[in-house]
């Protein structure tokens, strides 16, 4: 294994104890907070493509922030992962269509909803540092599905986490997509000129 990938590891089994006490200390205040903290500080222009994430394991829910940005208008996508595919394709999600289950036992909007290009992506993390670097779970889904949309069209990128999930400095190579931006249930971090 390389020295980048064990650094990654290490970190990882660190954060995600954090993560997990963070989510059974108090996941749900966590999440209005962060809707809060959210609508608050974070300038969203009109009519956006949202792309979410349904939370799994002890990663923040982004629920109660959704209703809120769907009350203003905004329309939105989730992930949904293909078979032999290592990035993420989204496909357009409204409150109360149906889910088919992916291939990682997630819910994903059924296979005849269309794949979008979205201008925001709310993504989940194990850990997030003050440069805007983001570990994820392994897999390096998100830094491939960024990089390939970036070369598409605009998107933010915002990580969505508890605020225990920060770290001094991540370690990060050159596949690793930055964020723009991070939101935490305690404050909002703009890295990129594009979230002013
Ligand atoms: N664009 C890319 N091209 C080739 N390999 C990539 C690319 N992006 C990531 N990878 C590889 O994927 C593997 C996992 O990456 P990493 O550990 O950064 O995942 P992660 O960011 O934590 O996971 P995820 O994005 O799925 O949440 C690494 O070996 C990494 O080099
Ligand atoms: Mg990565």
């Amino acid at each position: 294994m390389d020295s980048l990938k064990k650094e990654k590891e290490a970190a990882r089994a660190g954060l995600r104890v954090r993560r997990k006490q963070a989510a059974e200390s108090g996941a749900v205040e966590a999440a209005f907070s962060l809707r809060d903290v959210f609508m608050s500080r974070f300038f969203c222009p009109q009519g956006l493509l949202i792309a979410s994430y349904i939370p799994q394991g002890s990663e923040i829910d982004p629920m109660p922030l959704l209703e809120v940005l769907e009350n203003k208008g905004h329309k939105f996508c989730l992930p949904c992962t293909a078979e032999g595919n290592s990035s993420l394709v989204f496909r357009a999600y409204r409150f109360g269509d149906p889910f088919h289950l992916g291939k990682k036992g997630i819910p994903e909007p059924v296979p005849s909803s269309p794949i979008v290009y979205p201008d925001m992506m709310l993504v989940p993390l194990v850990g997030f540092d003050r440069s805007g670097h983001r570990l994820g779970q392994g897999g390096g889904y998100y830094d491939r599905t960024l990089k390939q949309h970036r070369a598409y069209k605009k998107v933010i990128a915002v990580g969505l986490a508890f605020a225990t999930q920060e770290e001094p400095k991540l370690p990060f190579g050159e596949n690793d997509a930055p964020l723009d931006a991070v939101v935490t249930e305690k404050e909002v971090l703009k890295f990129s000129p594009s979230c002013e």
